[in-house]
């Protein structure tokens, strides 16, 4: 039944180069290549060369959070490009009751504390959490505006070029320098740091988890097209969508171009993407009712890009041969999916399905 329903989206092959020759093991490395470019050319648009982490300092502390259980860190991390000096600041949560914990790196919507992401639970479960506010590394409030944060930092003044990043890449940017950071921590599990994110962030999460090779596991939550959704023949948004909304800055000036009729000639589709991540850990939820992520196209496109997982050796997208029932989780591959009951959000519920796809991954209980 799924090859019939991935047979009717007819999305653009993943085991393919280019010129049309088979992909296989030996030149995985060289299709890995092509994907990047064409995301870089015509999605994202290019980043730049990776900054040079420099130091962070512990702005300010608490020692004695979540009665007592967890240390909360303000860490405002220096890092220089060509460009001279930039900063990142972030916020640190690490359990006391846990020797070297796993790390989520979220890439979050407000700076922490925030009711929205569920502390305690996260580090009782014994997981350092690192949240990154998305709007300290460049602002999301004026579209095209690209005078503040990583925009200023690199002087982007003039407009820019077709493919130029947009502010996904340079969130994405952002979270590799906390992930610098957070490597020289001996008390952190630097083999085992997570990025993620939800909605607009949880297709950064993807692309920051695609460029930094370093990310154990990526995680996308509600992400939609842009993110873990193709928008070939879906129900969900398409490139009219970004235009229309404003958000078109997310992406760059190419994004653009492939809109409407043309929309389903891009070169390049979502599950480029996703593949990107392999033969890491990649999971992807979605909600029932999130129209907008378009569930069943997200769910399809992670099970299309599967096939980069079993071409190195790996496990893809483990599930039975139907659409995926609502609130059962799929982690017996290296591949995870859940649809949760209910609305876009990020919600405690897919927060334990992560945490629960990490621990199975790495043996913990
Ligand atoms: C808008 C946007 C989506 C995005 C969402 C979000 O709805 O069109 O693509 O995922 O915002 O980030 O909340």
């Amino acid at each position: 039944m799924l090859k019939e329903l991935l047979e009717e989206k007819d999305y653009l092959p993943i085991l393919k180069m280019n010129d049309g020759s088979p992909v296989t093991r030996e030149n995985w490395g060289a299709r890995r290549q092509e994907m990047l470019e064409l995301l870089y050319e015509y999605s994202y648009g290019r980043s730049p060369e990776k900054a040079e982490f420099i130091t962070g300092e512990i702005s300010s502390a608490k020692y004695n959070e979540y009665a007592g259980k967890v240390i909360e860190e303000n860490v405002n991390i220096r890092f220089r490009t060509s460009y001279g000096f930039g900063y990142v600041p972030f916020t640190l949560y690490t359990p006391k009751r846990f020797k070297n914990p796993p790390v989520l790196l979220h890439i979050a919507f407000r700076p922490a504390p925030d009711k929205y992401i569920p502390v305690e639970e996260i580090t009782d479960r014994g997981y350092a959490l690192a949240v990154v506010c998305y709007e300290s590394i460049i602002n999301d409030k004026h579209f095209g505006d690209f005078s503040g944060g990583l925009g200023r930092h690199f002087d982007m003044t003039i407009e820019r070029e077709p493919n130029e990043w947009g502010k996904i890449g340079m969130w994405a940017y952002g979270a590799s320098i906390v992930l610098d950071y957070l490597l020289t921590r001996d008390d952190l599990d630097g083999e085992h740091v997570s990025v993620m994110g939800h909605s607009r962030l949880g297709k950064t999460a993807l692309w920051a988890g695609a460029l930094d090779e370093r990310f154990f596991t990526v995680i996308s939550n509600d992400s939609g097209y842009g993110g873990a959704a193709s928008s070939k023949k879906g129900k969900g948004e398409r490139v009219r969508d970004f235009i229309r909304g404003g958000s078109w800055d997310w992406y760059c000036e190419r994004f653009k171009d492939y809109v409407d009729e043309k929309e389903d000639e891009k070169p390049y589709d979502q599950s480029f993407l996703l593949a990107l991540v392999a033969p890491r850990y990649l999971v992807v939820g979605s909600a029932t009712e999130d129209r907008g992520a378009d569930p069943e196209a997200e769910f399809l496109t992670t099970l299309h890009a599967s096939a980069a997982w079993e071409l190195l050796g790996k496990p893809g997208l483990i599930c039975p041969d139907e659409m995926p029932e609502p609130d059962k989780a799929f982690h017996d591959g290296s591949v995870g999916y859940h649809l949760r009951t209910g609305k876009h959000f990020l919600s405690r519920e897919d927060w334990n399905y992560y945490m629960d796809f990490i621990d199975k991954k790495i043996g913990r209980k």
